[in-house]
């Protein structure tokens, strides 16, 4: 088969691009390099620039490389600028997706992966969030990837497509230095970007009813969620008409001040964090229960949490050499 993997010179996207051609997939990168890197994605693989927005660029990449799957995972991704500019990220995330939905279904693409997130659960009141838990998003990203899971859903039903939304939850590491998160949105590249500066690493919020005050979370290796993909891209290939909804996680709750303390450990800072107050809207626990997708497709995480703070900490000093401690 052939993947269009939209998104595919992003942080995740190469991930998922390197693990479906080491599978044996070929692959195809649609992406309008808006927050993507070009020099990701490898020297054999087509990069298509474009935006998933352009309905005649998307067509003629579906019928000129012969695309029999898409996994979709070009989107904006930040939770606070959502919240400001709304209109921007339903356009890119919820009319993008429909534009791309309706090229791959004229094309009749018999496979689609959705880049769906633990956002979509807003805040779970529950030890483990299952996909039966009730969606609740709290940002208008979350509520662009639950109406993604709806379109995608509903054009599978309508078409026989057989689709597949993934929610994943905490995403840390890299399988290769050159292909670290560059961003500073999450934990672990925020606390990397402060011991890098001389500061300390920030907890907001360290009275939340945890065991040790601070939010609980889910880890995952991005080498495991690209693991992942390739798992579910061949459920899809196998059984026409599937419609899944699975939770990528490892199950097992982590909490903020035991990743600030394994990040001082890894990187050799050793500084104390400052606790500063709560940020509003971060739910006290969000971990996943990783069972649907062990049961039914046998997948299951294998890295821990050091290999992913060990893993994103190389990618950091590749960048920023200065960081390095000896
Ligand atoms: N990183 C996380 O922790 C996390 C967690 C849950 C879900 N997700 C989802 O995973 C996907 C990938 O996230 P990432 O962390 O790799 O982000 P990223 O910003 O590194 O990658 C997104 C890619 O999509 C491309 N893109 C954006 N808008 C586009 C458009 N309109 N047309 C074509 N290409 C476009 C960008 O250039 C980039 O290469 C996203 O859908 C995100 O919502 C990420």
């Amino acid at each position: 088969m052939t993947w269009l993997i939209t998104g595919g010179a992003g942080y995740i996207g190469a991930h998922v691009v390197r693990a479906m051609t080491e599978a044996g997939e070929r692959a195809v990168v649609y992406d309008d390099l808006s927050t993507g890197v070009a020099a990701r994605v490898p020297a054999e693989v087509p990069l298509v620039r474009g935006s998933v927005l352009d309905a005649d660029r998307v067509a003629r990449a579906l019928a000129e490389h012969g695309i029999t799957g898409v996994v979709h995972l070009a989107a904006k991704k930040q939770v606070g600028e959502s919240v400001q500019r709304p209109l921007h990220y339903y356009r890119e995330n919820v009319e993008g997706l429909r534009v791309l939905l309706e090229a791959v279904t004229a094309a009749q693409v018999p496979s689609f992966l959705f880049s769906s997130s633990a956002a979509v659960y807003g805040m779970p009141d529950v030890d483990l969030v299952t996909e039966e838990t009730p969606c609740r998003p709290l940002s208008p990203y979350g509520e662009t990837k639950l109406a993604g899971e709806w379109l995608v859903r509903a054009a599978g039903r309508a078409t026989g497509m057989a689709t597949a939304a993934l929610r994943y939850f905490n995403v840390a590491g890299a399988a290769a230095p050159e292909l670290a998160d560059t961003g500073v949105s999450n934990l672990v590249p925020m606390a990397f970007e402060r011991l890098s500066q001389g500061a300390a690493p920030r907890i907001f919020g360290d009275d939340y009813p945890t065991p040790d005050g601070t939010c609980v979370r889910d880890y995952i290796h991005v080498a495991d969620l690209a693991e992942a993909h390739v798992t579910v891209a061949r459920a899809l290939r196998s059984a026409p008409g599937t419609d899944l909804t699975l939770n990528i996680g490892r199950g097992e709750g982590v909490s903020v001040r035991e990743m600030i303390d394994r990040v001082n450990a890894v990187t050799g800072y050793d500084r104390p964090p400052t606790v500063t107050p709560r940020r509003p809207g971060d739910p006290a626990r969000v971990v996943a229960s990783a069972a649907r997708i062990a049961t039914e497709l046998g997948w299951q995480a294998k890295y821990d949490v050091q290999d992913m703070i060990a893993s994103a900490w190389e990618g950091w000093v590749r960048v920023h050499p200065e960081a390095a401690r000896s």
